[in-house]
């Protein structure tokens, strides 16, 4: 029979017709819904490495082929020549917008883009030193209490003003966790500056003088945020949708797909990168690392190299890389640690031509360059992951928001291979041997 799967239990012979549905691209799925009710089974796939949980329209990506495409657009024509607000709005309504659509969109976020004074009182309950991820989870988590009796989820006119106040809101909360950090007053968003160049205001103004950064970087910026700003159905996605799913409250989500953000295992390895450069202290020390790297007794792996789903090659380094490489030549001796990036720079050159690294094709990810690019930028490594939330976020409420509307639409609720003790009686503990 065409277009299904015939699944037999051997056991009892029972057979049944599972459909076969295409997408518009990448594997065909096997709808399963019918197995339980049927065969009286489960499907058992831990780390859901062949499950689809929903059908999704916002990103496509193929990690043999290196394609990524955001609502059909290929990443490399968004990252060349689109903005990240139009990526943001592209992704939220699945279009790119007009010359007026993209200004009422911009005016619409201008209406909020303030934070209520009390959610500043927040971030004084944290320790100077604490990890701005932790801080970012907090006053995220706290946004909630703000946006809560007064609005409806199963509404799409307060759904989508939620989508605008997460824009709007997480330049905000990302640019006090640094400010806290390093005792300097928060800084309001401005109107009258671009997304980017009101981001870098908030970070590095002071009361005394403006912030005016070099169009490098903000071109910089810009590409970083757009590479990072939807990636499917990664973990942190998928954490905001099953949170989502209970009919929480949406900044809740938010703050719940941060917190799985920030695991190293997702996140955390734009931070590792600069880390392991600062290890190799000095270009001299690369040939010894690189033999670390290659030693299967040693766990030392090259960070920033190699990844889970792109295969040959990830789209996105292709294009931080391009873009990396000016910053660095523009800037030139302005930029700090310049020691660091000429490691980082030497490491890729020696990398790249190593045939190690050429045969497993491990070649510098997203995440190696997006480190050295906010380095260059002077944001401190500790608030690297929270710049990789900052441009997610829009991934993370356009995947919301999508959910919200799906007829399929229910709460997740994934079953289990039970492998505890059998039904036994509880014995008194007097009586326990
Ligand atoms: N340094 C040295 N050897 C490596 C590395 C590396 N970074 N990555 C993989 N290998 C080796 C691995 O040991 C294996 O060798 P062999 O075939 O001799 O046993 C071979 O390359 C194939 O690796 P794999 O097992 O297919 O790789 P994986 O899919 O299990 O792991 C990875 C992917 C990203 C976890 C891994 O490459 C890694 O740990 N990289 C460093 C950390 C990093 O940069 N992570 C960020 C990924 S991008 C984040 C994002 O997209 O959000």
């Amino acid at each position: 029979m065409a277009d299904t799967v015939t699944m037999t239990d051997n056991r009892t012979g029972k057979q049944i017709e599972c459909p076969i549905i295409d997408g518009v691209y990448g594997a065909p799925v096997i709808d399963m819904k019918s197995l339980y009710k049927e065969l009286n089974m489960f499907t058992y796939d831990p780390g859901f490495m062949t499950t689809a949980a929903c059908r999704s329209s916002i990103t496509y990506l193929d990690g043999e082929q290196g394609i990524l495409l955001h609502r059909g657009y290929p990443i490399e024509q968004l990252a060349e020549q689109s903005s990240y607000l139009e990526v943001c709005y592209l992704l939220l309504y699945g279009e790119l917008p007009t010359a007026k659509q993209f200004e009422d969109f911009r005016a619409n976020l201008n209406q909020r883009n303030m934070v209520h004074e009390h959610l500043e009182r927040f971030y004084t309950g944290y320790l100077y030193d604490a990890h701005p991820m932790s801080m970012l989870i907090g006053v995220t988590g706290a946004l909630s209490s703000y946006y809560h009796e007064a609005m409806d989820i199963n509404d799409p006119v307060d759904r989508e003003l939620t989508a605008l106040r997460v824009i709007a809101k997480m330049p905000i909360l990302a640019a006090h966790c640094y400010k806290h950090s390093v005792g300097h007053p928060f800084v309001y968003s401005r109107d009258d500056l671009g997304y980017v160049e009101n981001f870098l205001n908030m970070m590095f103004s002071v009361p005394m003088r403006d912030y005016e950064p070099p169009a490098i970087a903000v071109k910089a910026l810009n590409m970083m945020l757009i590479l990072h700003a939807d990636h499917e159905q990664n973990a942190s996605t998928s954490t905001v949708r099953l949170a989502g799913s209970a009919e929480a409250n949406p900044f809740a989500c938010i703050a719940a797909g941060i917190v799985t953000l920030w695991g190293p295992a997702h996140g955390g390895a734009n931070e590792a990168v600069l880390k392991m450069l600062a290890e190799i202290e000095t270009p001299e020390n690369i040939p010894k690392f690189i033999e670390r790297a290659k030693d299967k007794s040693d766990p030392f792996k090259l960070m920033g190299f190699g990844h889970r789903v792109y295969k040959n090659f990830d789209p996105r380094a292709t294009i931080i890389r391009k873009v990396c490489h000016e910053l660095l030549d523009e800037l030139g001796d302005e930029v700090v640690d310049k020691n660091l990036l000429d490691i980082a720079m030497e490491l890729e050159e020696i990398a790249l031509k190593d045939d190690y690294f050429i045969e497993r094709k491990l070649y510098p990810n997203v995440d190696f360059y997006s480190g050295i690019i906010l380095k260059a930028l002077r944001i401190p490594t500790s608030m690297y992951t929270v710049m990789f939330a900052l441009a997610r976020s829009v991934g993370w409420i356009s995947q919301w928001l999508e959910m919200m509307e799906d007829p399929e639409f229910r709460i997740g609720r994934p079953r289990q291979l039970y492998t505890g003790s059998e039904s036994r009686d509880y014995v008194p503990m007097d009586k326990r041997g």
